[in-house]
């Protein structure tokens, strides 16, 4: 059920670890299905010099943080933020209709820790980020478990 591509990545994904003294992380659960994943980045210049994941989840989770660190890497914050789940499913040459939700987390992890970084390194308010950016501040999906 999956292509060559998502197969590849999920064998051999790049970029995969931690960077200790990264410049932003961002952790995103799947409340669908509770798995989890930490996407670090390092910035320089205004570009996304490095940049890691740490993913327990699926082959298409494991394929989609793969895939989305080789999409943001050496990219500007401007270009990274746009990056959606579609290009990660595009690049990968499509997921199973079923498995669209897994691709969520990278693009939402990406997002949270470049929000991090502009959030904590660079001190910008919540409305800075989002007038500059348009990016939003991450969602807490365990958020409704307790209601
Ligand atoms: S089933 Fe959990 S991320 Fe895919």
């Amino acid at each position: 059920m999956y292509s060559q591509k998502v197969m590849e990545h999920f064998r051999n994904p790049r970029n995969v670890g931690e960077i200790p003294d990264a410049d932003g992380e961002g952790t995103v659960g799947n409340p669908i299905c509770g798995d989890l994943m930490t996407l670090y980045i390092k910035i320089k210049d205004e570009k996304l010099e490095d940049i890691k994941f740490k993913t327990f989840g699926c082959a298409a989770a494991i394929s989609t943080s793969s895939m989305i660190t080789e999409l943001a890497k050496g990219k500007s914050i401007e270009e990274a933020v746009k990056i959606t789940r579609n290009d990660v499913a595009d690049a990968l040459e499509g997921l199973p209709p079923i498995k669209m939700h897994c691709s969520n987390l990278a693009a939402d992890a990406l997002r949270a820790a470049i929000y991090d970084y502009l959030s904590r390194k660079m001190k910008l308010s919540g409305e800075e980020i989002m007038s500059r950016y348009g990016l939003a501040p991450p969602k807490h999906d365990d958020d409704h478990e307790s209601h």
